[in-house]
């Protein structure tokens, strides 16, 4: 190696070192940013299962597999507290929730319910939800195939309650 040579690789090093601190400082720095949590202090008004029969081996089922995107309340793994990981977490809670949530479900109209019972029947049965992502981790929420008929025949029956004999 020529003495340029040398020098080259020095720097180049230095370069590099300096990188890793630069992204070690903005790792740290982004901890401080934390979305604020999907949890509810009390219990929802609005939840489905004060309004409507949900029969309690439909309501465990719900609760393990959909709550934590679709009430307002998640069980946060540890690994939330974490970003960017929590962010990622947050943003499929946020955009879960917006598109269904069980703990506020009276606040929709009756058309929008029938609408909801209709997307959780075919959401289950094409396997849509649980997302893949959370099922990666949470392999106790992968839904049996009972549990799967189960959640289907209940949603279907609730929707042809709320939409009357003409939706049948
Ligand atoms: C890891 C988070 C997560 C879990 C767990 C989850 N979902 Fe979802 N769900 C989402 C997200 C995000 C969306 C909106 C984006 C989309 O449609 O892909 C959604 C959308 C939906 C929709 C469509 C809502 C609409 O607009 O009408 C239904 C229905 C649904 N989920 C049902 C379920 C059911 C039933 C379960 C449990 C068996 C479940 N989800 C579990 C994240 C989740």
């Amino acid at each position: 190696m020529s003495a340029d040579d040398v020098i080259l690789e020095q720097k180049v090093i230095q370069m590099i070192k300096r990188l890793l601190l630069i992204l070690l400082i903005l790792f740290v720095l982004i901890q401080f940013i934390r979305p604020a949590k999907n949890q509810s202090a009390v219990p929802s008004p609005g939840d489905i299962a004060l309004h409507f029969h949900v029969p309690d081996s439909v309501s465990k089922i719900l609760q393990r597999s959909c709550y934590d995107c679709h009430s307002d309340n998640t069980v946060y793994p540890w690994y939330d507290n974490i970003q960017p990981v929590g962010w990622w977490l947050q943003y499929h809670v946020n955009h879960g929730k917006h598109g269904l949530n069980f703990s506020e479900f009276t606040s929709y109209t009756p058309a929008q319910q029938v609408k909801k019972l209709k997307n959780i029947g075919n959401e289950i049965r094409e396997d849509g939800m649980p997302l893949d992502s959370y099922l990666w981790i949470h392999r106790y929420a992968t839904l049996s195939p009972e549990e799967k008929n189960l959640v289907v025949a209940w949603a279907d029956s609730l929707r042809v309650r709320i939409a009357g004999p003409a939706d049948r």
